[in-house]
């Protein structure tokens, strides 16, 4: 099945190589291109620095490593096949910066071997290469260099990408024979070593004490101005503003999920709501070797926290920030819970609030506010421990504050004193797992001296009755008035409501608001498009619908047309700096305004569950609260502009290996914790137009057929009114639940809106039947339920021409 879905996929993609002569004219904006040199910079993390970092200006310094010369800008498919309009290089950016000589004997030597071995990632959808294999570099070539120069700079490459998930290997995950010879010898024959990686996905890091190295560099994918940005950070022009989105585990092994990753058909999510760090604090410091939220700069600063107070529904809490040093920087606070030990297990960390302080100067000081709401503190409860099974609760007793700048080294500033239980929100059990798929989840138990010991308890299953909520909440059907000369201007212009005008239209409308234009590269969009909705048929442009135009993605425009190659997600959420990425944003939408896109199929917000997801770089942490608020500054940014977003994949797709069959088995406790959180918060506070589901099933029910998640979640608890659109295509199924149902009559009852692009389900029926088919069918589809959805896709519509229906 995967594999005519994906041949199907990627036959139609437009490949960069094939459209990358079309833009005669390549270029983007001075000042989208300066924002993510900036953001690039802000979001590379200095992970260790025995002050070989800064570079001294005029010194020489000797680069190892072909990636200097064939520097990876983004990761692979959709989200980062961008015709960018150049990709500035390590070498070349320090060569033009000047503050550094670069060492051109051996600078030449790389060249060559760039041109003889040219890194070509091919054409091969899903096959592309992790890394390059580096030219054999002798001992004499490294004892002559490191004669010429004091400090070298080893730079190691690698990618992955969609439908492409790291692996184990050497040159994948962990670093290449040749690779780790280099270091050792470089490191050995040099005064001061620097590594640097540029890469989209955490890496084996592993070796990082095992050479004599003097500083340590993370570079996220920056885009098309990241070579410039690393070498601005490298030289001290600026300041690596980078800190970890994730933590770096000494082994892979050490990761909860590992065991629990690229399984062909099921995963099981067995650590639950210890992800990351709140596995890592939790049970097991000591495997950590760098931890969520750590980065250096180049100065040292001062915290004198406020004390924790309580106001109202709000937990208030400041802090005092002061450069100690003798640069120029900026420092990220970051505050996390400790809840009491109480009914429900939790991790010993959780995220609560965090702030970036604006660049200050030696001795300069400001002031970050860090308050939080109280309800930030609940756990939800799925199992009924508590005494509220499928609430949010706050347990009684001393939520602990701790602040500081990395999860590890954040220090206690105070408590919360919660009197008694709280029943924050009671909600209804959604999602959760089958009882037919029962498997054991993390857990936590005390040793009698208190520590804390990973156990394993069953996971609560189901207990709902779907098909009953679904009945019970069937929308009542408009009533039906034929009048073909309705129009969706009277709409725009307020005229008519939006109700009136669904009532005005016929079943094949109805329906052909359901699906986009057939293919990607619509012709009535902008070439290289990834797909067209709304008015996609004659008769819906005769009525006024608009055909409004989708691209992808994350790292920026993918179109025929050149257009801006930005930072990747991680490098952006790296930054720890909403307002600096909803800036970039402003200026991606405007982008989207100039060269026809409607919507941007972005920001990717997926958890980093396992470091071995080939699409974590279009993804921004670990953590939900860090996902929620990058996303929340993206969608505002772009939306900003008039034209929309698409923020995806809800929900839960966390790996690429048989991404479209996989399913995910998750908690439901961990689901609203964890999976949800991030698509919650961005929905409550950016208001996005649309949402993308994903591919993969989520407790057997695949994304696109996903009725509890969104309907009952996203549209009921979150009161999200806009589109909702599969991912592109999705597979044929029959409604488990009601027999007259199958692939889009299934879908539209689930409120998945629009099919992208638009052709035919897997396998088989074509376009029209499944609606149609059940519309006429007694318990089929309803009317209403097909007028609800196309006023769905209707209500984005007139918000994407700047109208609020009536
Ligand atoms: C990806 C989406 C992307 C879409 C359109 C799918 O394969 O999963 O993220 O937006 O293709 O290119």
């Amino acid at each position: 099945m995967t594999d005519i879905l994906l041949s199907q996929h990627t036959a139609a993609r437009p490949s960069a190589a094939s459209t990358v002569a079309v833009d005669p004219d390549p270029q983007v904006a001075p000042a989208l291109a300066d924002r993510a040199r900036a953001l690039a910079a802000q979001g590379a993390i200095l992970l260790h620095n025995d002050g070989a970092l800064p570079l001294p200006d005029g010194s020489q310094v000797a680069l190892f490593g072909r990636t200097q010369k064939d520097w990876i800008a983004v990761g692979y498919g959709s989200g980062g096949d961008v015709n960018a309009p150049y990709v500035t290089t390590l070498l070349d950016s320090l060569r033009e910066g000047g503050a550094v000589q670069v060492d051109e004997e051996l600078a030449a030597r790389y060249e060559a071997h760039s041109l003889q071995h040219p890194a070509d990632p091919g054409q091969e959808w899903g096959q592309w290469p992790r890394s390059f294999p580096e030219p054999e570099i002798a001992d004499a070539e490294i004892a002559a260099a490191a004669r010429r120069s004091g400090t070298a700079v080893v730079v190691i490459g690698r990618a992955a990408g969609e439908d492409r998930d790291n692996v184990l290997e050497p040159g994948a995950y962990y670093l290449s024979a040749q690779e780790e010879s280099l270091l050792a010898r470089v490191s050995t024959a040099f005064d001061r070593t620097v590594a640097l990686v540029d890469t989209g996905n955490v890496i084996d890091l592993a070796w990082v004490a095992d050479h004599a190295l003097d500083a340590v560099v993370l570079a996220w994918s920056g885009g098309m101005e990241g070579g410039r940005a690393v070498a601005d950070v490298l030289t001290g022009a600026v300041e690596p503003g980078g800190r970890l989105t994730d933590t770096i585990a000494r082994r892979y092994e050490d990761y909860p999920s590992a065991g629990h990753f690229g399984d062909p058909e099921v995963t099981e999510y067995v650590e639950d709501v210890f992800v990351g760090y709140r596995y890592f604090e939790t049970f097991a410091p000591e495997k950590v070797l760098f931890p969520f939220g750590h980065g250096l700069g180049y100065t040292t600063f001062d915290l004198d926290a406020g004390a924790v107070e309580q106001i109202g529904g709000t937990v208030a809490l400041s802090v005092d920030v002061t450069n100690t040093g003798a640069r120029s920087g900026s420092e990220v606070v970051q505050v996390y819970a400790q809840g009491p030990d109480g009914t429900l297990p939790r991790p010993a960390r959780a995220l609560v609030a965090f702030a970036r302080t604006p660049a200050l100067e030696p001795g300069a000081s400001c002031r970050l506010d860090l308050s939080f709401p109280l309800a930030d503190l609940a756990s939800y409860d799925d199992s009924g421990a508590s005494g509220h099974r499928s609430a949010w609760v706050l347990e009684p007793g001393d939520h602990r504050l701790h602040l500081g700048t990395d999860v590890r080294r954040a220090a206690p500033v105070g408590a919360v004193h919660v009197p008694r239980l709280q029943v924050v929100r009671q909600l209804e059990e959604v999602a959760a797992v089958r009882p037919e798929h029962a498997f054991d989840r993390m857990t936590l138990r005390r040793d009698d001296d208190g520590r804390a010991r990973v156990a394993w308890e069953q996971v609560p299953t189901s207990q709902q009755d779907l098909r009953r909520r679904i009945l019970d909440r069937l929308p009542a059907a408009l009533e039906r008035i034929a009048d073909p000369s309705a129009s969706f201007t009277a709409v725009l212009e307020g005229s008519a409501t939006l109700e009136e005008f669904v009532a005005r239209l016929s079943d094949e409308e109805l329906e052909s608001l359901a699906y986009g234009d057939l293919v990607m590269d619509s012709p009535l969009g902008a070439p290289g498009n990834a797909g067209v909705l709304g008015g996609v048929t004659e008769a819906l442009r005769a009525r006024g619908v608009p055909p409004v135009t989708t691209t992808d993605g994350p790292s920026g425009l993918r179109l025929a047309a050149s257009a801006a190659l930005l930072p990747c997600g991680t490098a952006l959420a790296s930054s720890w700096d909403p307002a600096a990425v909803r800036e970039l944003a402003e200026l991606h939408g405007r982008e989207m305004v100039e060269k026809g896109s409607d919507m941007i199929l972005a920001p990717g917000m997926n958890i980093h569950r396992d470091p071995l997801c080939g699409r974590n770089f279009e993804y921004f942490a670990e953590d939900p609260l860090l996902t929620g608020a990058m996303a929340t500054a993206i969608v505002t940014g772009v939306q900003s502009q008039g034209v929309s977003a698409c923020p995806k994949h809800f929900a839960a797709n966390n790996q690429e290996t048989r991404r479209t069959v996989n399913d995910s088995r998750v908690s439901e406790r961990a689901l609203r914790e964890i999976y949800l959180r991030g698509f919650e918060i961005m929905v409550r506070e950016a208001r996005p137009q649309n949402l993308m589901t994903s591919y993969n099933r989520i407790n057997g029910v695949w994304g696109h057929y996903h009725y509890d998640l969104v309907t009952t979640v996203l549209r009921g608890e979150w009161e999200y009114d806009g589109n909702v659109v599969t991912d592109w295509w999705m597979h044929s199924a029959p409604d488990p639940l009601f027999p007259a149902l199958r692939d889009s009559a299934y879908r539209v009852r689930a409120q998945v809106d629009v099919l992208m692009p638009g052709a035919e389900v897997h396998f088989g029926t074509t376009r029209d039947d499944a609606i149609r088919d059940s519309l006429a069918r007694p318990d089929g589809l309803t009317v209403g339920e097909l007028q609800r959805t196309a006023g769905n896709v209707l209500r984005y519509l007139a918000r994407s021409r700047g109208v609020e229906p009536r």
